[in-house]
């Protein structure tokens, strides 16, 4: 007899991701983690050969007013190899990846109500040296602003006090988080390396005592929590069918009561493991009640949708929504 598959164990994609990972963690230190393992993470690279098809582009293009762009386009920026040190692209190269955050950072702004954008970049990690009004900016915070704006419309007015994140990347989610709701404890589900830097990061900027981080095989046996908002954002679609649904009971186990938050590729094959996921495939359990699920802002392939889970009494643990 077989066992089942546990969820806990990395997909063959994540296995060789994370292989890469821990080498340039070798190579470059936890340090410059912002020009490396996060080009992996959701800090997206800009290129001019696939501009054209840039559904990103497209969509900041569509979404910001001729001055604005011109504006992102016309600000000075360093380009020189001393600031971008670490980063083999051509000048050209860093020029689009500055005017695409500018761009992002305009249209994060309009959509920012919960202020993330106020708070500052930090320089923990050596981030791209991309300028903006007068201030260090990153793709990072201004996606992360238009999630947390999602996670506000989910949360519908409540403050959580306990978070849970599987598949946190350096942690750039959980800093936001963390500044928005500066009562709750956030704890992290990931693989290693991810979760070493997420924890290097985090406790630098955060006391110890708000943060906690768990390897996948430890998830299993975790009790219920209290969580009242559990999170992923581009982690699921990267796992097999077995873990995302793993995933999927330890959110229900966990959060009873509280509010789910996916952040997902609409579609997404996984070369290593040969499976293809789509979103509305994913196997949601029977108490979740949908509050929204529609087309991510800017990265348009994503879908992003939240469920409140109904408490215990009220809900058929293990069942589906298919
Ligand atoms: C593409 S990154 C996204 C990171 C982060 N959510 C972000 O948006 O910046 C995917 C994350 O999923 C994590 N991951 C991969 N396999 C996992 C598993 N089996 N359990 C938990 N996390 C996993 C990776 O280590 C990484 O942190």
């Amino acid at each position: 007899m077989t066992e089942p598959p546990s969820f806990s164990e990395p997909s063959l994609f994540w296995q060789k991701l994370a292989e890469q990972h821990a080498a340039d963690l070798d190579r470059y230190g936890l340090d410059t983690i912002k020009r490396h393992q996060a080009l992996r993470y959701f800090t997206w690279r800009w290129s001019w050969s696939a501009l054209r098809e840039s559904r990103q582009m497209r969509f900041l293009l569509k979404h910001s007013p001729p001055g604005t762009i011109a504006r992102c386009m016309r600000e000075p920026a360093d380009l020189s190899d001393q600031a971008w040190e670490g980063v083999e692209w051509s000048r050209r190269e860093r020029w689009l990846y500055v005017f695409a955050t500018r761009l992002l950072w305009e249209y994060a702004r309009k959509h920012d109500s919960l202020n993330v954008l106020s708070l500052p970049e930090p320089e923990l990690g050596s981030p791209l040296p991309v300028h903006w009004r007068g201030r260090l900016i990153s793709q990072d915070l201004a996606n992360t602003a238009l999630e947390i704006r999602a996670i506000a419309r989910a949360l519908e007015g409540e403050q959580p006090h306990t978070i849970v994140e599987v598949g946190a990347g350096y942690g750039r989610t959980a800093y936001a988080l963390l500044h928005a709701f500066p009562d709750a404890t956030y704890t992290i589900v990931d693989i290693e390396p991810a979760l070493a830097i997420s924890k290097w990061y985090l406790e630098q900027l955060f006391p110890p005592d708000r943060l906690r981080f768990i390897r996948p095989e430890l998830a299993e046996s975790l009790p219920d929590l209290g969580t009242d908002l559990a999170v992923a954002v581009s982690s699921l679609h990267e796992m097999t069918s077995d873990q995302v649904a793993g995933y999927l009971d330890l959110f229900d186990r966990v959060a009873t009561g509280g509010r789910v938050y996916l952040k997902q590729w609409q579609h997404w094959t996984n070369p290593e493991d040969g499976i293809t996921l789509d979103f509305d495939e994913y196997p949601i359990p029977a108490g979740w009640r949908p509050l929204f699920d529609e087309p991510a802002p800017v990265q348009t392939n994503f879908r992003q949708a939240a469920w409140s889970i109904e408490n215990r009494a009220g809900s058929a643990t293990g069942a589906r929504q298919t």
